[in-house]
């Protein structure tokens, strides 16, 4: 007897699941086990590049997550409402779940959880984050008995095309958004990649699976690359470095283990950072993501591959529901009246927050970019001010005129970023200084 699915959605990822699941050859015979039972979609009449036989299609969405005879739902529709609902009703009508909605899982991953092993299933998520490259169940598995000290990523393929692009052609980001829409690489709303957020969201769920506590989706903190301009990618470029959007969750402090009951202090946050050339997310290009996870005893490890697209997004999805498959059946063998015990494993089943440290408190280096009036002393007081709040200096150097204005570049050491913040408050008031149009954190 097969194992019994419903599809919620049938988009891009939609037809790339059906599509590899209808073609098992060459695939885990698992994937020959799944009936695909009923797929919910808006509208009966549009088109499809995939037909199924009569009943399987149905706008009665509610239907298919209470349909008695289904054993695991695939939510695909992403978007926070119906998928929540859905998911949660699902659950109750004890169904496990194999969802890629990363806003969903970021802003209510507790309640789902919660439900879920209440319920005694699995909600899996694995095409959450990355795409196709296999991250979810690694932090789950074969990386958890490292401690983890960090979770980098570049997990949004949007930004990092954007930014690559205006590396190699030395164009402004408006011009190269214009025509990323143009070509399909970038949404019409491009608001959740390029403000950071659908990174933000990722990067809440890694941190929740890498370091054993929930966390809040809105103490994420996240800047966008809209205000990366030519200028600063030049001066990286100078500076042996190239700009990223980086995920970034890390432990407040990387040298004492959290106490066995209690999640670790992070930093978690989204922005674009200046990244060594030799850095192994600095030759991450175009539309790719990867993940670099460091953890005690094992070091670095880079997951890297395509972070979007069908086909992609479906390897995710089918390896969730083939995990599944393999756990419904073994269950079906040993004794269909027992319940299903669940893996810790492959459950989400921790219950504690991990406390998200203010940004002020993060200790890194920075670069400044300053427009001045050009005359004498203006280096000297940036220099006394920075001082004045234990804001020590790399380099600072007048790199030329922009305009009327000279352009004075800052690289600090690693400072404590509200003592940065706070020197910046006052230069801004000195009556040289014409605007700071850039700040940015340097890994
Ligand atoms: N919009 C995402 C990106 C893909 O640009 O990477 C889906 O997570």
């Amino acid at each position: 007897m097969g194992v019994k699915l419903g599809i919620l959605g049938f988009g891009t990822v939609g037809v790339g699941t059906v599509q590899l699941l209808q073609d098992g050859i060459g695939r885990n015979p698992l994937l020959q086990e799944i009936e695909i039972c009923r797929v919910g979609v808006r509208s009966l009449d549009k088109p499809r590049p995939v037909t199924f036989s009569d009943r399987i299609l149905t706008t009665d969405l509610e239907a298919i997550v209470t349909d008695p005879q289904i054993d695991i739902i695939v939510e695909l529709m992403g978007g926070l409402e119906p998928a929540r609902e859905l998911i949660l009703q699902a659950i109750a009508h004890g169904k496990h779940v194999v969802t890629a909605n990363k806003a969903v899982i970021s802003r209510f991953g507790d309640e789902i959880f919660t439900a879920a092993n209440q319920a005694g299933v699995y909600v899996m998520l694995e095409a959450a984050v990355g795409g196709g490259i296999p991250v979810v169940q690694p932090l789950k598995q074969s990386l958890s008995v490292n401690r983890i000290q960090a979770i980098t990523g570049i997990v949004n393929g949007t930004t990092n095309y954007i930014l690559t692009r205006m590396q190699t052609e030395g164009s402004d980001f408006a011009d190269v958004l214009a025509d990323a829409q143009k070509l399909g690489y970038a949404e019409a709303d491009p608001t959740a990649d390029v403000d950071g957020w659908d990174a933000a969201d990722k990067i809440a769920i890694l941190a929740s699976l890498g370091f054993g506590g929930r966390v809040k989706r809105e103490e994420v903190y996240c800047e966008g690359i809209r205000q990366v301009s030519q200028t600063d990618i030049a001066y990286a470029e100078k500076l042996g470095f190239t700009i990223k959007l980086l995920a970034i969750a890390n432990r407040v402090d990387k040298n004492t283990p959290s106490s066995h009951s209690a999640p670790p202090d992070l930093f978690v946050r989204v922005h674009p950072t200046m990244l060594p050339n030799d850095h192994p997310l600095a030759s991450i290009n175009g539309v790719f993501n990867a993940i670099l996870v460091e953890g005690e005893p094992l070091g670095k490890v880079m997951l890297y591959g395509p972070g979007a697209g069908a086909g992609a997004t479906a390897s995710a999805v089918c390896s969730d529901i083939m995990n599944l498959v393999a756990r419904i059946k073994a269950q079906k063998a040993s004794d269909t009246n027992t319940e299903l015990i669940l893996d810790p494993l492959f459950a989400c089943s921790h219950e504690q927050y991990s406390r998200v440290t203010s940004i002020d408190n993060l200790v890194t280096r920075f670069y400044v970019r300053f427009l001045t009036k050009d005359e004498p002393g203006v280096i000297g007081k940036l220099g006394t001010c920075f001082g004045n709040h234990e804001v020590s200096l790399e380099s600072i150097v007048q790199t030329g005129l922009q305009g009327e204005f000279a352009e004075i570049v800052v690289v600090t050491h690693d400072v404590r970023e509200g003592n940065l913040r706070q020197a910046l408050t006052e230069i801004e008031q000195f009556p040289a200084i014409h605007a700071i149009p850039s700040l940015l954190r340097v890994i």
